[in-house]
């Protein structure tokens, strides 16, 4: 299955790069909208009522976040060596949600509960489809992200996924990327899914803080984040699953910090600072094969020309810098076997990066632990 997965994945990609999405489109029965896939025509309602009334302009802030870190949390429920790990994207995360969001790993997830929860209940697509379109649909709000492919017509869950199965803050690299390679996932690809964490941040790390940003531009797809998990903790992180942070207001999560030293994983990281094309390339790629986990991707039919286009990120956003007052020498470089790129330092004072504000439409009923909430089914 895994193999099929990426072959199909990669089968995908290579037809966006050639442009056959742009193929003959058939008129769906609305009348106002087409599609290459007819199949497709059921996500516009979807797209329509996500676009209005989950994101409306609130762009690449909290919601967006929210929706993109319930996408990974419901795929990485499976294993390619134990059938009883779970069946991935799979909607398990809500439609088992008295289960899974008990889980210490899914602290907080109930946000994203909140916030689609009535989504799900009107619109006539499988709770895995929806997560997992709600999530694409979240990167295109996001400057810099590379075109995301959507495939559509996921089986929902008939069972929840098993505590275990979500990587946790304070692992080990050995372990968050042997957990990552056992659903199919490689560390080239989990570093490239940690792009997500460029724009991201915590509510539950620090007990007595919400939205604190895990980079200093936590509202762009950029590789800021890339560089300034490398930068010297000066700041203590006491807290479970929290490093010394670099700057003032922004949170580093222990597992970006064991992630990007590992022998494993340092050259890749260290390969995406300050090249966003490459960075923007491989999220695309693995965030395709995430999203597909325990699916039969022969099924799926492939509706990439529903989802609108991202917005590019400037030159100048393109670029990375040191924060205010940080250079070379504050680089703790891992990677021997390449030279740090040159980077400009950010002019002015030091400051504190501000707190992403939180979407009301987060807050609700269901409670970070995962009290309180109505599920839906499948
Ligand atoms: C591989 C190991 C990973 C670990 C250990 C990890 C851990 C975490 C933790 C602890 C938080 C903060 C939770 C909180 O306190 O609110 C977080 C936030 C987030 N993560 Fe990850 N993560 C990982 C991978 C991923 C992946 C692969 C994605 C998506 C493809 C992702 C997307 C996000 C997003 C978007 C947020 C911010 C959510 C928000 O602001 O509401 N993470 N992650």
């Amino acid at each position: 299955m895994a193999f099929t997965a990426l072959f199909v994945s990669l089968a995908l990609l290579g037809n966006i790069a050639n442009g056959a999405s742009t193929a003959r489109r058939a008129t769906c029965p609305d009348g106002k909208n087409s599609a290459k896939n007819v199949e497709c025509c059921a996500l516009f309602p979807v797209l329509e009522d996500i676009q209005t009334n989950m994101f409306g302009d609130s762009g690449c802030a909290d919601a967006a976040h929210a929706a993109l870190r319930v996408a990974f949390h419901d795929s990485i429920g499976f294993s390619t060596t134990d059938a009883n790990k779970g069946t991935g994207a799979d909607g398990s995360i809500f439609i088992f949600g008295e289960t899974e969001l008990h889980y210490e790993a899914n602290l907080g997830i109930a946000d994203a509960f909140n916030l689609e929860a009535p989504f799900i209940a009107r619109n006539n697509i499988s709770v895995a489809d929806f997560i997992q379109f709600a999530a694409t649909i979240s990167l295109t709000k996001c400057p810099g992200v590379a075109q995301p492919p959507f495939l559509f017509g996921r089986v929902d869950a008939t069972a929840p996924a098993p505590e275990g199965t979500v990587p946790e803050p304070f692992q080990s690299a050995a372990d968050i990327l042997a957990r990552m390679a056992d659903a199919g996932l490689s560390p080239a690809d989990t570093v490239a899914l940690l792009a997500s964490h460029s724009i991201a941040g915590a509510d539950d790390i620090d007990p007595d803080a919400s939205g604190v940003p895990f980079d200093s531009t936590p509202s762009l797809f950029d590789t800021q984040f890339f560089l300034e998990i490398l930068l010297n903790g000066t700041i203590p992180g006491p807290n479970q699953g929290q490093a010394s942070s670099p700057i003032r207001g922004e949170l580093r999560l222990q597992s970006d910090f064991v992630i990007a030293h590992d022998d494993a994983t340092a050259c890749i990281w260290q390969g995406l600072v300050n090249n966003q094309q490459a960075m923007a390339q491989a999220f695309q790629q693995s965030f395709l094969k995430m999203g597909i986990l325990g699916q039969d991707a022969t099924k799926l039919v492939d509706c990439s020309d529903v989802i609108p286009a991202p917005p590019a990120l400037t030159p100048i956003q393109a670029q990375a810098f040191f924060p205010p007052q940080l250079n070379i020498n504050d680089v703790q470089q891992s990677c021997q076997s390449a030279t740090f790129p040159n980077l400009p330092t950010a002019p002015g004072a030091v400051v504190s990066v501000p707190s992403i504000v939180q979407d009301p439409l987060t807050d609700g009923l269901c409670q970070d632990d995962g009290t309180d909430c109505v599920f839906p089914s499948a």
